[in-house]
């Protein structure tokens, strides 16, 4: 199956942010709302978002002690969260505890319990950290690979993963540990500031299961013709 395209909603102004799910209308089905739009107000949006059919990567990376990490993650379900996410280096027992919180009050309410989705190593981070952290792993690799292990063993349905680390993943812990996937950009597009990016049809054949695409869709002066565009780049696997 072609990955699917999560779009950021990297806006200080709910308005806008508002304004261009609109414009891009059916062909955007995920939005990621992360820290900057959420603190700025745009938690109001989200009742709208998935009032409109729209589905929602609650972007907020959880960190903290077990409870009010597993706490923060139930509240997570007032806004409808199709996909939320928690810092993996938060520790062993704070990623159980969450999904354990999430999948019992899940069942209980009858209600679909969001993926909850781990962040490995930021990758604004690299070697100089584990040295620097005192962390024992040869490689940033390598560690992202061990957190990926944590968060599959804690309960954790998957984790955010750049393309170079998406195979290695998929291939230590199963295709069906989730994988998600920023820094795409269509061939020729600005990359901006992301250092390693992939195409959309790289995506697709290296089997992440979600891309997120934030600045060449929300940034263009056409946004649904590009999401049509990198849409239909996702389909590359089924011309092969
Ligand atoms: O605009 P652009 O496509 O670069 O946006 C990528 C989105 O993915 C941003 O919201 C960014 O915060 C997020 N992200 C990332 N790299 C990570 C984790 C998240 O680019 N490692």
């Amino acid at each position: 199956m072609a990955p699917h395209l999560i779009i950021a909603l990297d806006f200080h102004d709910a308005g806008a942010a508002l304004r261009t799910v609109k414009s891009i209308g059916d062909a955007g089905v995920f939005y990621k709302v992360g820290l900057e739009l959420f603190i700025s107000g745009g938690y109001k949006i989200l009742p709208k978002l998935t009032g409109m059919g729209k589905k929602v990567f609650l972007d907020l990376k959880i960190h903290d002690i077990p409870n009010t990490a597993a706490k923060a993650a139930l509240s997570s379900l007032d806004y409808g969260a199709d996909i939320i996410n928690l810092h993996t280096q938060g520790g062993r027992e704070m990623m159980m505890r969450s999904a354990e919180a999430l999948t019992e009050i899940c069942a209980k309410k009858g209600i679909p319990k969001p993926l909850l989705i781990g962040v490995t190593l930021l990758t604004s981070l690299d070697e100089g950290y584990l040295r620097e952290y005192k962390v024992s792993c040869a490689s940033s690799d390598d560690y992202v690979l061990h957190l990926a292990g944590m968060a599959k063993e804690a309960g954790l349905d998957g984790v955010v993963s750049s393309a170079r680390e998406t195979v290695a993943i998929k291939n230590a812990l199963g295709k069906d540990f989730i994988t998600i996937t920023p820094g795409v950009r269509l061939t020729g597009s600005d990359n901006h500031d992301q250092k390693r990016v992939v195409t959309p049809e790289d995506a697709a054949r290296i089997g992440t299961d979600y891309i997120v695409m934030g600045r060449p869709i929300t940034g263009s002066d056409n946004p649904k013709e590009v999401t049509q565009k990198v849409l239909a780049a996702l389909q590359y696997n089924k011309t092969l």
